[in-house]
This record gives structure tokens, C-alpha cells and sequence, in this order.
């Protein structure tokens, strides 16, 4: 047996750890090893982003960086593959292989032929490129089987939260952004594999299950919308052994897929967190349009208050790009008042990047660079000094928490809550110690920095149900 080791590294968002799990799966069932130690790997695979230029500078300079490897290893491979890999192909340099998010599942081939090549002549090849017409492709297309193979993996591998895509690419193509044009066309997934992959997942011990997509609620399958795709996960996961996993979260929804039927299941399901990641980009009327967003200032408010209403102490999140072109002084102001009213308890912050391809690249008035940064400054004052207070609210309450590993500072243990927030705490008392996986309950006593900092009270509560829905 082959003794040959891969290293993933992860840029991006959700989809990419999710598709990351996916590719170390399909080469762990080749004969590959994953390790943890870039500088033990004999492949360095990126999985690397394009939606701001900055991402794909990013990883650009890490390819750079890797090359010093292959002087101590003859046979040392990089693989770019993701969305950066799509946008840029076979103009990627310092690469062996470049593989779109569709070619996954022939990494094995890709990189024997690339030995087999090596060993036959010195002479360096071009890399071996992949990149595909993503528009047409089907969901099976991606995956080799339908239960992708990350259920297969042993269970010490995994962790105790577990992605779960349920459609890939969007059709939306606001008129910023990349996604559609590299990840290509909104493909929802068959409902029984998404239920079958959880499943096998919760029988491995997964505590918590995020289900994903760049549009998540716009899901549909055969008649099964997005909710009633929550609401049979709900079901299922109480018919599993053990009833094992309590925690549902999803990201990320699209206001203008909103529904009631969607904040009913969030109210109603069990197991469903309280928690959405709701994108409102701008709080202007002028901008929206432009972006193409499809979707008023007044209508996103109306489902802020919608969603309120029906799940008091749910945790409400968002992203927001400023300086997009066209963006008025006015415009911008008009952002900073809708964030004041909704008080995010999050809010992903970004100035506007131009993405070759897109509707937007050729728009004008283009916003000058300075003062992009000058609003994002400001938006970023603002919105920290309301996340600030949002996680005030928690100082002397008890927070259930699912413990996810030992923090980076000290000999505290990090985990997350219902409503997504880490939460820090100390493990020094006398309880013995929580493991990654448990579920604990925290005494709130401060804030470091933002995040929410406590004593540990007990541990391995019985996971919560939601309380407020019976009402
Ligand atoms: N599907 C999600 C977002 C995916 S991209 C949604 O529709 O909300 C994540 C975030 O990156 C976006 O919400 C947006 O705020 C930001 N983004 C997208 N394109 C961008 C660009 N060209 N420049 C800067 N930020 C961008
Ligand atoms: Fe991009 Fe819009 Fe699709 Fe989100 S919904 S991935 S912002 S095109
Ligand atoms: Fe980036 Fe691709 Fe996700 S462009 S944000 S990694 S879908």
C-alpha cells in the first residue's frame, strides 16, 4: 500500500469545508492519508475562493509560499481546486492540478496520472486542468454516489458538527457576484439522499447538523420546499438511535425566499435552532435594485418583524457590502439607520470588490476606493458597538453549550449556543472536564473582547428542545 498524504486547506465559505470533507473522503477511500501537517503532506490541495479579489490574492501568495517544498520533495504536488480554480483555470501558476468544484470526483485519476507522468520524464508538465461548464451539471454529477462519501469516514474523524449541502451553485445572479458564474446553476439535491447523509451522520455520534446552501431556502425537490425539508430532518433525527442529534441549524436564506411556512418550522421543529442568516447587503432602496436583490428595505424589515414575533429569542445575522457602484452618501446612510433599527446580533462586514464577468463590472458611478473603506470603517464602528451590546444580554444567564474544543488562548474550552454565539469558559473547576462533543451549561459572567465568557455550571445537560413551541 501506497503511503502518499494530502493537506486540505480551506479558503472561502461554508460550501468549501463542506466540498473540503468531500475531496478527503474521496482520496482517504483511494489509499490517500489526510494529515493535519502541511509540511509532512505530498499534496497540498487549496480549496480556494473568488468572490472578492482579495480571497483570490490570498491564495495566490499561499501558492507562492508552498513551492519551497518541492525542493526537499521531488514529488510534491499542489492542487488548486474550488472556485478560484473555476474562475482563473489553466492561467493559475505554481500549480500541478487546477479542478473545478464539479471535478471532484476524478482527484484520484487527476493526481495518478500526474505520478505516473512524473516518474515517466523529468521534463514538468503543464498542470493538468479541469474546469467545467458548471451550467448543466447535475448534483450527481459532483458527487460519485449518491451519500457522499464523508459518512463512510471513521467517527473519531469527525467532528460534532457536521455540514450538510442540500443544492448546490445559485441562479440569483445579483449583479455583484461571482457564485453563479463558478459554482454554476441552482442544484437542489434529492430530499431522501439529504435525509439518508444525516442519518448516517447522527449515527456517528454528529451533534449538530448545519444543512447548506448559497441560497438555502429557495430549495425545492420534487415538490419538497426548503421548510418541509427542515421539518422532515426534525422527524427523522427523533426516529434515529439515540435521538441523537439535537441541534439543526441552515445557512444561508435569502430574504426573498422568506416565508411564514419557514419561521413556523424554525418555530415549531424541535430540534431547529434559533438562528438565521438573513443577508440584507444594503439598506437602500436605489442599491438593492442594482444589486438585484429582489427585495425592498420595507420587505426585509417586514420579515425581521415577522420572524421576531413568532421566535422572541431567536439570533438574527447578516452580511452587508458597501461602496457597490452607484452608492450615495445618502445610500450609505440609509444602511446605517436600517442596521440601528434591526440590531444584528452579527453582521459579516465587506467593501464592494469588482468581479470580472458580472453585471457589475462595467456599472457606474464606481465608489473611489477611499471612501470605501471610510464606510466600511464606519459600518464596522457601528454595527461592533451593537454586537458589543447584544452579547451584554448574555452576562448572568445560563447558556446551554455544545463544547467544540479547547480555545486558542489559556486553558479555556470554546463551544457554540442555539442561537450560533461562541461562547468561552473556563474549564479550571472541579466538574470533570467536558469533552469535545458534550453539551454543557455556562454561567455567563462577562465579555472578552466580543465574545461571551463563563464558568461551567454542569455538564452533559440533556440538550434543549425548544421551549416555545407548544405555544
Ligand atoms: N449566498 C449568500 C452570499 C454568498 S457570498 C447570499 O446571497 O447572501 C457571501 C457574501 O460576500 C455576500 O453576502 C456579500 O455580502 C459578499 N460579496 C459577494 N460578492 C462580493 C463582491 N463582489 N465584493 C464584496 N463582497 C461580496
Ligand atoms: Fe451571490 Fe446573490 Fe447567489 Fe448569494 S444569492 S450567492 S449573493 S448571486
Ligand atoms: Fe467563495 Fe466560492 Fe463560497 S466564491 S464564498 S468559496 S461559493
Amino acid at each position: 500500500m501506497r503511503n502518499i498524504t494530502f493537506h486540505i486547506i480551506s479558503y472561502g465559505c461554508q460550501m468549501n469545508v463542506y466540498d473540503s470533507r468531500i475531496i478527503a473522503s474521496i482520496l482517504s477511500e483511494n489509499g490517500y492519508k489526510e494529515t493535519a501537517d502541511e509540511n509532512k503532506a505530498d499534496i497540498v490541495i487549496m480549496n480556494t475562493c473568488s468572490v472578492r479579489e482579495h480571497a483570490e490574492q490570498r491564495a495566490i501568495g499561499r501558492i507562492g509560499d508552498l513551492q519551497k517544498f518541492r525542493e526537499k520533495k521531488p514529488n510534491f504536488l499542489i492542487g488548486v481546486v474550488g472556485c478560484m480554480a473555476q474562475n482563473l483555470g489553466n492561467s493559475i501558476k505554481g500549480a500541478d492540478f487546477v479542478v473545478g468544484p464539479s471535478g471532484y470526483r476524478k482527484l484520484p485519476e487527476i493526481i495518478e496520472s500526474i505520478f505516473k507522468t512524473k516518474n515517466s520524464s523529468s521534463k514538468k508538465s503543464n498542470a493538468y486542468t479541469l474546469t467545467s461548464n458548471t451550467s448543466l451539471e447535475l448534483y450527481s454529477d459532483i458527487f460519485p454516489e449518491p451519500v457522499p462519501a464523508q459518512v463512510r469516514m471513521p467517527a473519531s474523524t469527525l467532528h460534532p458538527t457536521a455540514f450538510v449541502s442540500v443544492m448546490r451553485g445559485c441562479n440569483n445572479f445579483c449583479s455583484y457576484c461571482i457564485v453563479p458564474y463558478v459554482r454554476g446553476r441552482a442544484r437542489s439535491r434529492p430530499s431522501s439522499d439529504i435525509l439518508k447523509e444525516i442519518e448516517l451522520l447522527a449515527n456517528k455520534g454528529v451533534k449538530e447538523i448545519t444543512l447548506l446552501g448559497q441560497s438555502v431556502n429557495e430549495y425545492s425537490y420534487n415538490g419538497i420546499n426548503f421548510s418541509q425539508l427542515l421539518m422532515l430532518t426534525d422527524e427523522m433525527l427523533k426516529q434515529v438511535q439515540h435521538d441523537s442529534v439535537p441541534w439543526i441549524k441552515f445557512t444561508t436564506s435569502h430574504p426573498k425566499d422568506m416565508s411564514q411556512e419557514l419561521i413556523d418550522a424554525i418555530r415549531d421543529g424541535e430540534k431547529i435552532c434559533e438562528w438565521i442568516h438573513l443577508p440584507i447587503q444594503s439598506g437602500s432602496n436605489e442599491v438593492l435594485k442594482k444589486m438585484g436583490r429582489g427585495y425592498t428595505k420595507e420587505k426585509y424589515l417586514d420579515w425581521i418583524y415577522k420572524i421576531r414575533k413568532s421566535i422572541p429569542n431567536i439570533a438574527i445575522t447578516t452580511d452587508i457590502l458597501v461602496g457597490f457602484h452607484g452608492e450615495s452618501d445618502k445610500n450609505f446612510q440609509e444602511t446605517l439607520e436600517v442596521i440601528k433599527e434591526v440590531r444584528f446580533d452579527f453582521a459579516y462586514m465587506f467593501k464592494y470588490s469588482e468581479r470580472p464577468r458580472t453585471k457589475a463590472y462595467t456599472m457606474k458611478p464606481i465608489v473611489p476606493e477611499k471612501i470605501r473603506i471610510e464606510r466600511l470603517e464606519k459600518l464596522i464602528n457601528i454595527q461592533n458597538e451593537i454586537s458589543y451590546e447584544k452579547s451584554s444580554e448574555l452576562i448572568g444567564t445560563t447558556q446551554e453549550v455544545l463544547v467544540l474544543g479547547k480555545s486558542k488562548k489559556g486553558n479555556s474550552l470554546y463551544g457554540k449556543t442555539r442561537q450560533n454565539k461562541t461562547i468561552v469558559f473556563d474549564s479550571s473547576s472541579k466538574i470533570t472536564l467536558p469533552l469535545q462533543g458534550d453539551f454543557v451549561e455556562v454561567k455567563i459572567k462577562e465579555l472578552r473582547g466580543w465574545t461571551p465568557y463563563g464558568k461551567l455550571l454542569s455538564k452533559k445537560i440533556e440538550p434543549q428542545r425548544t421551549q416555545r413551541k407548544t405555544s
